[in-house]
């Protein structure tokens, strides 16, 4: 058996409640594409409105007790699984690929990613702390408590299928909070690999609950008006976000939304500019463009611009693109064909308006979703690429000419999850970052992500933070007791 088969016979293909695994109600199922090959994988449960609402009942029974249990085991089940997944780094990275599409050691990278949130929220665990204060008028003492805010449904997108699930579970777990998954119509099988992996670390029955769907609206969107659910943290598209906050606020449950980006990279004459191409290429190609932190347009100080364009264009057109599990990919595809068409709509569209292709510019005949990397000069301020995301490994560039302008143009978006700047001049680069209007900010550097830092977004990419310190307060509530000492 190929090792390809092999992983994904391993993995349960069914729907995960109370710790049992079970069949959809009705029995249906839906496929799961390996978007390299544009073929069926296999078959994975249909989750429906009943199994949904299954799934909550066993959170909801399961909350006091996992509330009650001490920090340090609920942290130890983490760290157990921490050590579980890097242990398995090679065969969670093969699934990764087969049902992702990205290159196998962008999926090794994502799984010692994830692994990292189960590792780092396995040491918040036991540092979940109050506060005793005396009242400044006298008479009575302050005390501040924190609590698991309690049931929650976390919803994770198809682009880091198990990275954005750990850094939800992790804090979930850490904080005492039990949940309902719901995974990605396309990429379920890695939550899935994951939710026999927990279990195995000693994850008690009924804390995670996961239930894969081809229709969230139809499954977990009626357990947003059960009274029961405290909290949804959802990553995603902006549009779902804002249907999923208008659905939370029926029952006024916590929110923590990941949403869409629209991130600049900006690029200033006196960058180092060996260190600034580096960078590029990382915020634009990692995951095969496919994620929100993707550099989406790039703005070059016209002195350098020319120079930056066609070193870029010289990284992107050597990179090798491919099924992700071939040796040697560096691009694999996009999700599916719809991904395909919106890229390579955005980029005609650049073209029409007048752009110039100096790498790349189509799709790659043939079976899967492939398109080739690709960089635009001379984008004109009126193309569409520069102002919706693109999800995709294309890197479009524009030129500025003053400090203040750059600023405008980083800014003038309605989203506000990450920048990048590059610069020497040190004033310059905290001027800028203090300017910028987004939650993160690259200074020199073409990665943010980490599972010590608060990841997260202004304007209409959101807000919450998920990893950091900040990251288990989204599953905890204050509560403040008035002590009269009498
Ligand atoms: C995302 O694309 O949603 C986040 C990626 C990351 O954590 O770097």
């Amino acid at each position: 058996m190929s090792a390809q088969t092999r992983v994904v016979e391993n993995v349960p293909k069914g729907i995960y409640v109370a710790g049992e695994w079970r069949e959809a109600r009705g029995g249906g199922s839906f496929a799961v594409e390996d978007p390299g090959a544009g073929r069926a994988l296999c078959d994975v449960a249909d989750g429906q409105a009943e199994d949904a609402a299954a799934a909550l009942d066993a959170a909801v029974g399961v909350q006091p007790d996992w509330a009650a249990t001490p920090p340090r085991e609920r942290g130890e089940i983490l760290r157990r699984a921490w050590q579980l997944m890097t242990d398995r780094v090679e065969d969670l990275a093969l699934l990764m690929t087969l049902e992702m599409g990205k290159s196998l050691a962008e999926s090794r990278t994502e799984v010692l990613y994830a692994a990292e949130f189960l590792r780092w929220f396995s040491e918040e665990a036991v540092r979940i702390e109050g506060r005793y204060a005396a009242n400044p008028s006298g008479g009575s003492r302050l005390l501040t408590m924190k609590q698991p805010v309690g049931p929650c449904l976390l919803i994770t997108p198809w682009n880091f299928p198990l990275a954005m699930g750990t850094r939800k579970i992790g804090p979930a777990v850490a904080a005492g909070c039990t949940m309902v998954v719901k995974p990605a119509q396309l990429t379920p099988l890695s939550m899935l690999a994951l939710t026999g992996l927990l279990a195995e670390a000693g994850l008690p029955p009924g804390v995670l609950n996961v239930v894969p769907s081809s229709s969230a609206g139809k499954t977990v969107g009626p357990l947003m008006s059960d009274p029961r659910l405290r909290k949804v943290s959802f990553t995603g598209s902006t549009p779902v976000g804002k249907g999923l906050m208008e659905q939370a606020a029926e029952n006024l449950l916590r929110v923590s939304m990941e949403l869409g980006g629209n991130a600049p990279f900006l690029v200033f004459d006196d960058a180092d500019l060996d260190e600034a191409v580096d960078g590029a290429v990382i915020a634009k190609m990692r995951n095969n463009g496919e994620s929100c932190v993707a550099a989406n347009r790039f703005h070059i100080a016209g002195a350098v611009a020319e120079e930056f364009a066609a070193r870029l264009a010289e990284r992107l057109g050597a990179m090798k693109v491919g099924h992700g599990a071939a040796e040697g990919t560096q691009v694999g595809p996009l999700i599916d064909g719809d991904q395909r068409d919106k890229v390579a709509e955005l980029v005609d569209d650049a073209v029409d308006r007048g752009a110039t292709v100096l790498t790349g510019g189509s799709a790659v005949e043939g079976d899967g979703y492939f398109f080739t990397p690709t960089v635009l000069a001379d984008v004109p301020r009126s193309a569409r690429i520069l102002t919706e995301e693109v999800f995709g490994p294309v890197a479009p560039i524009t030129t500025f000419g003053s400090e203040d302008e750059a600023l405008a143009l980083a800014n003038g978006t309605e989203f506000g999850l990450v920048a990048y700047v590059y610069t020497q001049d040190l004033r310059r680069a905290l001027r800028v970052a203090e300017s910028l209007e987004t939650g993160m900010v690259g200074l020199n550097t073409g990665l943010v992500s980490n599972a010590a830092a608060p990841f997260g977004g202004v304007k209409a990419s959101g807000f919450g933070r998920e990893g950091g310190v900040e990251g288990i307060e989204e599953y905890l509530s204050t509560k403040y007791v008035a002590v009269s000492i009498g």
